[in-house]
């Protein structure tokens, strides 16, 4: 019954329904009619009660829609193979998971939220439920560990030239893989791997993208280093469009890489980078690297020279723009 009622909300957007509407159409009672709206208003739906008039859908709870996620969908494999969940812990465990029991490449994993996601280095990523995109991707490419790196700057670019598609924003890449609007972070990528022998069994690359998070929807410590594509361009991002973008975006560089190497691929990191030819600073196992960041070299490791003129090589971790 709920269902029926909505299909007539659906019938007459932003109009009101009345009561009496609903009860002749559906050949139930008012008493009937005022319990589903209520259960409805439980499920998330956000309706208007007006005296005389009666009611009008304002808002539906966000869900993933699958229907359109896989109907504009053109890739030939990734995101092919897609798990939907409400709350999960990690969409990185839950891939994993699937991985163990068979799941191929381009399986996709998809969550409303979590409640430990994970960032790099041990951080948690906040992800609260309906407002981003939390995903993780299978990979299983024939490649040695040693160019995980690569892949890890990859997954960057095309992420960044998805949401330049889909979104009106000024976005660009802090090494290695942070993307920033206005110097503060609106999507992280977390890449973890199995590999035996030097070579890499699978890949989960995990994607968070603060889509339509507002700006109390962050903890107060995260309000000045973290923003999101809705508070950045005004507008409320289309999820499914967007993961549909990035997944096609990712296919089509991920052939290339596999094609043609690294080189292309870092072209096009270079291109979107906010890093190269600035000031940096980072914390390496041997102290504190201050200098400019110069270049991007064929493992996807980062040229600093410093002011004494010294090349140094930053593989991993994090730096700090200055
Ligand atoms: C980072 O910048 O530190 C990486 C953040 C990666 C977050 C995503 S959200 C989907 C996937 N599941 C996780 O637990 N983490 C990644």
């Amino acid at each position: 019954m709920n269902e029926r009622i909505l299909a007539l909300f659906e019938q007459n957007p932003n109009a009101y329904v009345s009561g009496e509407e609903i009860s002749r159409s559906l050949n139930v009672s008012r008493t009937a009619i005022w319990k589903h709206i209520a259960a409805l208003r439980e499920a998330g739906y956000t309706f208007e009660a007006a005296p005389r008039k009666g009611y009008r859908l304002l808002a539906k709870p966000d869900k993933w829609n699958v229907t359109k996620l896989l109907a504009g969908l053109q890739t030939k494999v990734l995101g092919k193979k897609l798990h939907i969940y409400g709350e999960v812990d990690s969409t990185q465990t839950i891939a994993h998971a699937l991985v163990a029991s068979g799941a191929p490449e381009g399986t996709l994993v998809l969550a409303e939220s979590q409640t430990s996601g994970r960032g790099r280095m041990g951080r948690k990523w906040h992800s609260p439920r309906g407002k981003g995109i939390w995903m993780s991707l299978v990979l299983t490419p024939q490649i040695p560990v040693f160019f995980m790196p690569q892949l890890t700057l990859l997954s960057a670019v095309a992420l960044c030239r998805s949401i330049q598609k889909v979104v009106k924003v000024n976005i660009g890449i802090k090494w290695p893989n942070d993307l920033l609007i206005d110097g503060k972070k609106v999507s992280g990528i977390l890449l973890e791997s199995s590999g035996e022998d030097e070579r890499l069994k699978y890949v989960i690359a995990g994607i968070g993208i603060s889509a339509n998070l507002k700006v109390e929807d962050y903890p107060e410590e995260l309000r000045s280093l973290a923003t999101s594509l809705a508070i950045a361009s005004g507008t409320v991002i289309p999820r499914e469009t967007l993961v549909q973008a990035f997944l096609l975006e990712f296919e089509e560089l991920y052939a290339l890489y596999l094609d043609k190497g690294f080189a292309p691929i870092r072209l096009l990191w270079e291109a979107l980078s906010v890093t190269l030819h600035r000031p940096i600073r980072t914390h390496t196992h041997s102290g504190v690297v201050e200098g400019i960041a110069e270049s991007l070299d064929d493992s996807g490791a980062l040229t600093v020279v410093t002011s004494a003129g010294e090349k140094v090589k930053i593989y991993s971790g994090d730096i700090e723009l200055k």
